[in-house]
């Protein structure tokens, strides 16, 4: 069967969904808004499914459901929902204590934990990530949460102590920022979205947060659970186009934070859009061009393997994925063969298919996308180098390998977010640490070699173009508890558990000078627990 034939096949007649997967519509026709599920009764978009069915002309995509289409009127509701919460620090929220804000966490993972078949499936629909990675994104994120909750009670358990300083005496500790406003992104909606909306509500922000354009349902099972668990006003969530709703709240200036998974250039214009943007921290993960460089003393077999990973898990569209492969001219011919050997071997099929690696993809526009930037290459003096490479049959695309890739092509500085490996050769070290150093992006790069000698002058020139080096293995943003960040147009601000915790709080201290008066007066605050800043009490 040729690549066409089996893109062709890979969609499946209604009657052919397994019954256990089949998905159920999600006619959303409300939103969470201080406190309350509100009913919406404006207009809806409707959404498609990248996991088509076999139609007359080609595979239709599945009618998923379809969510409330705001305007800036409710945008601008919830944004005042989440400032009145917040009070300028006073709200109950921001005031409670570390103790009382984990147990309302508890009370939320507990009930998220409930919805998780619902969510899993939802993923699965709505972004075509397989089941099995679509459960990988839930569990993930339910441990994120506990491990974040454990970090929490470590930073304060180390701040419930007074120190004495040059006769001052003084508490730090970490207050809240403020309104946040979070977005993730369609790779990982659920995930991404909540490695920013979890740390921040925990240390005593109030939140809005608009899930991304593809990933819209998934969140609707945990609207109860988000009610539920926390006081009126602390999580609000809007739906609708981006540039309705949300420029018309960054311009009030009332967001202190803007949390963003995107695209640098959106980042820019809703920064700019603040009033006063020294006033507007921002936790940023933007876009990313990670760069693998195999050496001439590779093992072939494992950098084949760890650049197909890299470069093909969830189709190419993850922001850590490998985007381009410098591999050493002498090693070039048995790293291809290999590479394209193992694409040979993915199994390509819908979602729920056990083992399956490329599967639909949400954006109708990236299809197309990819073929453009393939011909661009082509145009410039590449091939694709392996059988099928590029075809496309509705939402499928089938893996590319583009060979010789050079500074003339689009696949060179532009962040594909698909299932296309640009290759280009090299004979000089110095050429791909050019790249890395002249690229506007600065995330990660992955280094395949064996002789210390070659790779530790490496080490030393890459740790300060990017912010991890990966050495014999594949760009990633795990374990969640390593900092995750970038440099250049990638990031800005640092993500781990337990940075996460800090960025969205600022350290506030308590201080007197250590006089008699002062000292009976913070000893009687402290025994008579009569401030919950000011307070040794332990978290056990
Ligand atoms: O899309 C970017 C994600 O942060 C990547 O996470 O490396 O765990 O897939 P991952």
């Amino acid at each position: 069967m040729t690549i066409e034939e089996k893109l062709a096949s890979a969609f499946p007649s209604a009657e052919e969904v397994p019954a256990e997967f089949r998905a159920a519509a999600v006619e959303q026709k409300d939103y969470l808004i201080n406190g309350r599920i509100k009913a919406w009764t404006g207009p809806r978009r409707d959404v498609l499914s990248p996991v088509g069915l076999r139609g007359k002309k080609g595979p239709e995509r599945v009618r998923l459901g379809s969510y409330p289409l705001m305007t800036q009127k409710e945008a601008l509701e919830a944004l005042d929902a989440a400032a009145a919460a917040y009070d300028e620090g006073r709200g109950l929220w921001p005031t409670l204590s570390v103790e009382a804000r984990i147990a309302h966490m508890e009370e939320f993972v507990w009930r998220m934990k409930e919805k998780r078949a619902e969510v899993v499936s939802l993923l699965m629909w709505e972004i075509g990530k397989s089941y099995e990675d679509s459960r990988k994104e839930f569990d993930r994120t339910v441990e994120y949460i506990a491990d974040t909750i454990a970090a929490l009670k470590e930073l304060d358990r180390n701040s419930s102590r007074l120190s004495v300083t040059q006769g001052i005496i003084a508490q730090i500790k970490r207050a809240p920022l403020g309104v946040v406003l979070c977005m993730g992104p369609y790779n990982y909606p659920l995930n991404e979205t909540f490695t920013t909306l979890i740390p921040a509500i925990l240390m005593g922000n109030t939140v809005v947060f608009k899930p991304p354009k593809y990933g819209v349902l998934l969140h609707r099972p945990l609207l109860e659970a988000f009610r539920d668990s926390f006081p009126r006003g602390v999580v609000n969530t809007i739906y609708g186009e981006g540039s309705k709703i949300i420029g018309p709240i960054m311009k009030t200036g009332k967001v202190n934070v803007l949390a963003f998974i995107g695209s640098s250039r959106v980042a820019d214009i809703l920064r700019q859009q603040h009033p006063a943007p020294h006033r507007l921290r921002c936790v940023l993960g933007l876009d990313a061009k990670n760069a693998a460089i195999v050496l001439p003393d590779a093992d072939v077999d494992l950098a084949a393997g760890e650049c197909l990973t890299g470069a093909l898990s969830f189709n190419g569209q993850r922001c850590t994925a490998l985007k381009i492969l410098f591999v050493h001219r002498s090693v070039q011919s048995e790293f291809l063969e290999k590479l394209v050997t193992a694409i040979e071997g993915l199994k390509l099929g819908m979602p729920w298919e056990p083992k399956v690696r490329i599967t639909p993809l949400p954006e109708e526009e990236k299809p197309p996308y990819l073929a453009e930037v393939i011909a661009d290459a082509k145009k410039h003096g590449a091939k694709v180098i392996n059988e099928g490479g590029g075809a496309s049959g509705g939402s499928l695309v089938y893996p590319a390998v583009i060979y010789p890739v050079n500074a003339k092509m689009r696949l060179w500085r532009e962040e594909q977010f698909g299932p296309v490996i640009p290759v280009a050769p090299f004979s000089d070290v110095k050429e791909p640490l050019k790249y890395v150093v002249e690229s506007n992006f600065g995330q990660q790069v992955s280094v395949f070699g064996r002789d210390m000698e070659k790779i530790a002058p490496m080490l030393d020139t890459l740790v300060n173009q990017v912010s991890r080096v990966n050495i014999n293995s594949q760009c990633q943003r795990g374990p969640d508890v390593f900092p995750f960040t970038g440099r250049k147009d990638s990031a800005e601000g640092t993500l781990s558990v337990s940075d996460a915790l800090r960025v969205f709080s600022i350290r506030a201290l308590v201080a007197a000078k250590e006089s008699d008066a002062n000292r009976k007066l913070i000893r009687g605050i402290l025994r008579g627990r009569k401030s919950r800043f000011l307070s040794t009490d332990f978290i056990l």
